[in-house]
């Protein structure tokens, strides 16, 4: 997809589609009628405000069809953005979306967009989230249907400039604001990919393969240890997790240095990448278990974040670390009640196999010592009481780098993927104490959400930041821009963190 400005007017714009966005109130409609101006098209949208039928509702689409005459797009898309006290860059986002939508339905193979004014933002802003809306809603896993009639993509967006209509940004600005957000929605939809792929194709080793792929492209180096490396160094929950696979295990090193080295420490991201969950011998039921194919969105948004941030080329140094492991049960299975120690001396009673992301996340935070880092975040679809918690609507966030975890929630809020705090207090270790080991890999009924946080944070010594993404990561239902399946959750989050962390 190609995004440009284009000096013109909606009339001129070469494009199959044009996009003209309002909100609920009667005075904005008559603005965009104002904007169309007197032609057929305008006394028709005249019309649909007049009979009440056009109100500027969320989720409201009119197509109307100019004579040739009167502009050179076949289509002018007229699109709700809803109540004026709710505007915000996210209902840009989904009417973006919609609009794209509807132009890709109809085979435009261009659309031209009239950027709609969000108070408190730019227009290089509004721009951005126009690109996401686009990119991020046309989004299909697609690749395993019979193709029977080829795809029309939409290859262009224009954002039109005309007076004002780039609410006080420069056209280098928007520009550059979407060519921005193109790199970063290119991860994410990465991301995504990641997560759809079914278990029969994704494997610790092809999580290797991508996180190389990545490399390769932006000159990163890449470590990948295999059984032999896991064993030299101890690293007892990926291996033992992975045990009963026929598969080998993965742990993959990622470095991307883009500040001075010995200036600037690391922010290190730790990614959950089991490839499919059983739940090994404490196996899972069988309903909704194929969505444990996407038990790997920690890895694959590590993965996809530092492909995002080298594309952006941020002056940051960041660290990948992906834990990549499948857990199955078989003769060869790890067991309930073996124990585990690890390569810091600390020992683990495996209660429940199905409790494995805990396992194979604690080898990274101890590897992650090594660099000193400024702060370790780690990101694992961890627990279904995150979910049961906060629903599909937010990540779960744990730990104790307060500052990081303020970071996180500004930028949570600017790209909506929010997080929501969940206490580490002292007294729900009593919750993961064991008979037989320092620490046991479940804490019961309660609280479990919090009680995996304070499994990992036996495993920390540093400043350190725990997403539970298991609500966020595979969504079960279809919204503007996040499909059901696979949604490259915190790629955009953390690539805003670390942009802000190379302005700071
Ligand atoms: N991968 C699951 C968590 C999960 C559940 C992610 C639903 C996404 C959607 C994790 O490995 C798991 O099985 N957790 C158990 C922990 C329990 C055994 C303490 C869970 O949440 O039931
Ligand atoms: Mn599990
Ligand atoms: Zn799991």
């Amino acid at each position: 997809m190609n995004f440009s400005v284009q000096k013109t007017n909606w009339k001129k714009a070469r494009a199959t589609s044009v996009a003209m966005f309002h909100i609920e109130d009667k005075r904005a409609i008559r603005d965009t009628i104002k904007a169309i101006g007197r032609n057929s098209v305008g006394a028709f949208a005249e019309a649909l405000l007049d009979s009440g039928d056009m109100a500027g509702k969320k989720d409201e689409l009119f197509t109307l069809y100019p004579k040739r005459s009167e502009a050179s797009a076949k289509r002018l898309l007229l699109v709700g953005l809803g109540k004026k006290d709710k505007l915000s860059i996210e209902m840009v986002r989904r009417a973006a979306a919609r609009a794209a939508k509807k132009a890709q339905a109809s085979k435009s193979k261009s659309l031209a967009i009239l950027l709609p004014s969000v108070n408190g933002a730019t227009g290089a802003d509004v721009a951005a989230a126009v690109v996401e809306g686009t990119m991020l809603g046309l989004y299909k896993f697609d690749k395993f249907f019979k193709k029977e009639e080829p795809k029309v993509p939409i290859e262009n967006v224009i954002i039109i400039e005309d007076a004002g209509t780039l609410h006080g940004s420069s056209s280098a600005e928007v520009k550059a604001a979407m060519d921005e957000a193109e790199a970063v929605c290119n991860a994410a939809i990465f991301a995504r990919d990641m997560e759809n792929e079914p278990s029969n194709n994704k494997f610790p080793e092809t999580m290797a393969n991508w996180a190389k792929e990545v490399g390769k492209e932006y000159g990163l180096k890449v470590t990948v240890f295999g059984p032999k490396e896991l064993a030299a160094n101890k690293m007892v929950g990926i291996l033992g997790v992975n045990q009963g696979s026929a598969k080998e295990a993965r742990f993959v090193i990622m470095e991307y240095n883009g500040a001075p080295k010995s200036a600037t420490p690391p922010i290190v991201l730790v990614g959950k990448g089991i490839t499919f969950d059983t739940g090994g011998i404490s196996l899972k039921p069988g309903a909704g278990m194929a969505e444990m194919k996407g038990d790997m969105s920690g890895a694959a948004t590590v993965i996809a974040t530092l492909k995002s941030v080298a594309a952006l080329k941020l002056p940051v140094n960041v660290i990948g670390l992906i834990s990549s492991a499948e857990n199955m049960p078989s003769g060869t299975a790890m067991r309930p009640g073996d124990v585990l120690t690890y390569a810091n001396g600390l020992s683990v009673e495996v209660d429940n196999t199905d409790a494995e992301g805990r396992l194979v996340l604690a080898d990274a935070l101890i590897w992650a010592d090594k660099y000193k880092p400024k702060s370790v975040i780690d990101l694992a679809t961890l627990t279904g009481a995150c979910v049961v918690a906060l629903g599909h609507v937010t990540t779960g966030m744990m730990g104790n780098d307060a500052s990081m975890m303020e970071r996180l929630k500004r930028a949570g809020d600017a790209t909506y993927e929010r997080v929501c705090e969940l206490p580490i207090y002292d007294e729900y270790d009593e919750l993961i104490k064991s008979d037989v080991a320092d620490i046991k890999n479940v804490g019961g009924r309660w609280a479990g959400a919090i009680t995996a946080a304070m499994f990992l944070k036996r495993f920390t010594n540093y400043p350190w930041v725990h997403l539970d993404i298991a609500g966020t990561a595979i969504s079960d239902s279809a919204g503007d821009y996040i499909p059901k399946g696979g949604t490259g959750t915190c790629v955009r989050l953390l690539t805003r963190m670390l942009k802000e962390e190379a302005n700071a």
